[in-house]
């Protein structure tokens, strides 16, 4: 007991020495932003518009509370070089920076910190441009704009066009993709970053780089390695997809008496191997288990799809919804909104089961930072709700249901996905002002598997100082001073 309270009182003297700017360095950091950018961008705490900025993509309200840490203020950039200059300021006044794009983060790691610490956020809700190349099939897409208004785009340019990302249109570039990027498209064309072709970050030092003058490791690590510890990605060059002008789409529900509990069994086998054109989720909630799919063919060619691959589900023709692409992205977002209200939820959740194979399975492990491929069945995501005063109870269930699915899925480690945070997995150790590999290996072996030590090695090359820092960023991995 006696030896972890020193720890504990080590930390915090070291935080508060190292890491804690002074009232002063505050003041000539905002001073700094406010000689080099416009101060209608600029978002002090004694701003009247501050608190509407900061809660203006916060998506939940948890994250913001009479304690949570909030920023010191906010920047709302309209060009690179106010990026630059907001990253320059703060090296100069030993202020760190987080950057929010959609604001969808799991511990909502964009705009709060869980440890004391004054820091600016970089809200990126005004770089939210979308230009479409129909000849070449690509598209520079800005960090702040959100999935829906890229699928949008490109629908509303070449309706044979798309792009493979998430299910939630209000998801933002700048967040989704530098994570990852699973959907409904994967089994075909893979995730959001097995689709990125070029990039545009403003590095530790300030500096607005693409590809080329990035360098393919630096490259490499913002396409899954989670952005933040890297640098801030202004914008995103993407190769788009063909999808043909109408899909089809089904969802069927299945109870417990009508063999939900054999049928999910099926599933696990059958949706990770089904033909790449077809991807089938599953939730499962209660007492009751809901099959989405979206199949890039004809009513008839997936009625006969389902009966000789996936006869268990008793799928036909009634339940095709033929449509446009564009239509079943919006679709698939208002069955997963349907999730239940508080009252109906009593303080438990409902999984989502993402499958892989086709595509994702076929790139090698190492090819981006996200190793979950070959072999990989499909991905659990977790989610409950709660109204404030059942926060407990929900998050027991939670916890519980975690524990117990322990047994029934991957081993050291247990892996996660990036996007999907989770504090509860590790945090990172400050030491000397510089997060620890090893505190970072904790849960970032979790996330990365083998490519987190080169993700490491990219972070001291890039980032040496842990300028780009927050509870779990990637740490760099530095030769040990004797
Ligand atoms: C309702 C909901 C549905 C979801 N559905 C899916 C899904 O279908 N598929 C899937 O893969 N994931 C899904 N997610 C997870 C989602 O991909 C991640 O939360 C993602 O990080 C959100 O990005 P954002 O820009 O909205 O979030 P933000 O909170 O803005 O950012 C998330 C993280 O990325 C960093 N970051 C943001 N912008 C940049 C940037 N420009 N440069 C560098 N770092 C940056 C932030 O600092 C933060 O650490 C879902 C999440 C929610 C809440
Ligand atoms: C939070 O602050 C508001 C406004 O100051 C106050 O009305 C409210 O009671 C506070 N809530 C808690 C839980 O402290
Ligand atoms: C589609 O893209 C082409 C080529 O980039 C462009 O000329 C055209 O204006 C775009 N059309 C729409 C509707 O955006
Ligand atoms: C599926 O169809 C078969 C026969 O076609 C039937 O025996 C079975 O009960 C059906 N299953 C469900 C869950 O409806
Ligand atoms: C809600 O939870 C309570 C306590 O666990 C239980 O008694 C009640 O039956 C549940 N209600 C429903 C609708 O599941
Ligand atoms: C990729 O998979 C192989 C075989 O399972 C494993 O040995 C290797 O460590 C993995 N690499 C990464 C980067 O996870």
């Amino acid at each position: 007991m006696a030896i972890l309270k020193r720890l504990a009182l080590a930390f915090f003297l070291s935080c508060f020495s190292c890491s804690v700017p002074s009232l002063a360095s505050s003041d000539e950091f905002l001073q700094c932003l406010t000689k080099k950018i416009p101060s209608e961008l600029v978002y002090k705490q004694s701003s009247s518009d501050f608190t509407d900025v900061l809660v203006s993509s916060i998506r939940f309200p948890n994250f913001f509370t009479n304690t949570t840490v909030r920023p010191l203020c906010i920047v709302t950039p309209t060009e690179a070089g106010h990026v630059q200059a907001a990253v320059l300021c703060g090296r100069r006044h030993g202020v760190r920076l987080r950057v929010r794009s959609g604001g969808h983060d799991y511990e909502g790691l964009s705009y709060r910190s869980v440890r004391p610490e004054v820091f600016g956020v970089v809200d990126l809700a005004k770089l939210r441009s979308i230009s479409v190349n129909e000849y070449e099939s690509t598209a520079w897409v800005d960090s702040g704009a959100t999935i829906g208004e890229l699928y949008y785009t490109i629908a509303k340019n070449n309706s044979e066009l798309a792009f493979p990302a998430g299910e939630c249109p209000t998801l933002g570039v700048g967040g989704h993709f530098s994570g990852g990027g699973i959907g409904m498209l994967m089994r075909k064309y893979g995730l959001s970053i097995d689709n990125i072709v070029d990039a545009k970050l403003v590095n530790a030092k300030g500096e607005l780089l693409d590809r080329t003058g990035m360098g393919e490791d630096h490259f490499w690590a913002i396409r899954g390695g989670g952005g933040e510890s890297f640098g801030i990605v202004l914008s995103w060059k993407i190769q788009l997809v063909h999808v043909p002008p109408t899909v089809t789409v089904f969802s069927i529900s299945k109870t417990l008496d009508q063999g939900a509990v054999d049928i999910v069994t099926r599933w696990q086998v059958v949706g990770p191997s089904l033909p790449d054109d077809l991807t089938m989720r599953v939730k499962v909630q209660g007492q009751e288990a809901m099959f989405l799919a979206v199949y890039l063919g004809t009513c008839s060619s997936l009625v006969a799809t389902m009966g000789r691959e996936f006869p268990e589900l008793n799928m036909t023709s009634s339940d095709c919804r033929p449509m446009t692409y564009l239509e079943s992205t919006a679709l698939s977002f208002t069955t997963l909104a349907h999730i239940g209200t508080p009252e109906e939820m009593n303080g438990s959740g409902l999984i989502m089961l993402e499958p892989h194979g086709g595509f994702i399975g076929s790139v090698p492990n190492a090819t981006t930072p996200y190793p979950h491929r070959d072999g990989v069945l499909y991905v659990i995501q977790y989610l409950v709700f709660w109204p404030g005063a059942n926060g407990a109870t929900a998050q027991t269930w939670l916890h519980d249901f975690y524990d117990f699915m322990g047994h029934h899925v991957t081993a050291n480690p247990r892996e996660a996905y990036v996007n999907f945070r989770d504090l509860d997995i590790g945090q990172n150790a400050v030491v000397d002002d510089v997060s620890t590999f090893e505190s970072g290996k904790v849960w970032g072996e979790r996330y990365f598997m083998g490519n987190f030590r080169r993700l490491a090695k990219v972070k001291a090359q890039v980032d040496p100082t842990d300028y780009f820092r927050n509870e779990q960023t990637t740490p760099p991995l530095l030769h040990r001073r004797k």
